[in-house]
């Protein structure tokens, strides 16, 4: 198993990147000034990744993180995560991320640590061009979290 940040050609991860957000748009605005990591498996299988922005001095933003189906409760993704905030933690002191409201997500992301800060309502409807649903929920404002790694 090891975690690779990769520099070049990111668009070659696209399938993965549109498990964790699928507007292929948004993407393509923020992958160029994104750190990328890939998680690869004991078979040297890409499994999981998380795409990173600086927003300012302190603080970076989780824009994508996402795991091939086959490959999930693996552990994977989380220690993908760790291996960002220890990264990060010498230069920045917090970590954010908005999400949509899916329990299951809120939840992973609330035992490692994060928790709400506020809302932005109706941001699934005003930026997607078409409704977005999971678990059979429309996602309708988008949720910010936070951690702090310091
Ligand atoms: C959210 C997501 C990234 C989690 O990926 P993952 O690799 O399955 O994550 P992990 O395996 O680290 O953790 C998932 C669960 O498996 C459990 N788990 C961890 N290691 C495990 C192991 N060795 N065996 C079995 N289960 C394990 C964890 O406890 C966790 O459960 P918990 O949240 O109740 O604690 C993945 O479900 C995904 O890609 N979802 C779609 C995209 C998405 O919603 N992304 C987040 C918003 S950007």
């Amino acid at each position: 198993m090891k975690i690779e940040e990769i520099t070049k050609n990111k668009i070659i991860f696209l399938d993965i990147l549109l498990i964790g957000d699928e507007d292929e748009n948004m993407i393509h605005k923020y992958l160029n000034e994104s750190n990328l990591f890939v998680l690869y498996n004991e078979n040297d299988k890409p499994t999981s990744i998380c795409a990173v922005i600086r927003i300012d001095d302190k603080t970076i933003e989780i824009k994508n993180l996402a795991t091939y189906p086959e490959f999930r409760n693996k552990g994977y993704a989380s220690m993908l995560l760790e291996f960002i905030f220890d990264k990060y933690k010498e230069n920045y002191s917090e970590i954010i991320l908005g999400t949509g409201e899916n329990e299951n997500t809120l939840s992973f992301y609330k035992k490692r640590g994060f928790v709400e800060t506020h809302r932005i309502k109706n941001f699934f409807i005003n930026n997607y061009p078409n409704p977005i649903f999971e678990n059979g929920k429309q996602l309708i404002d988008m949720i910010y979290l936070k951690k702090l790694i310091k």
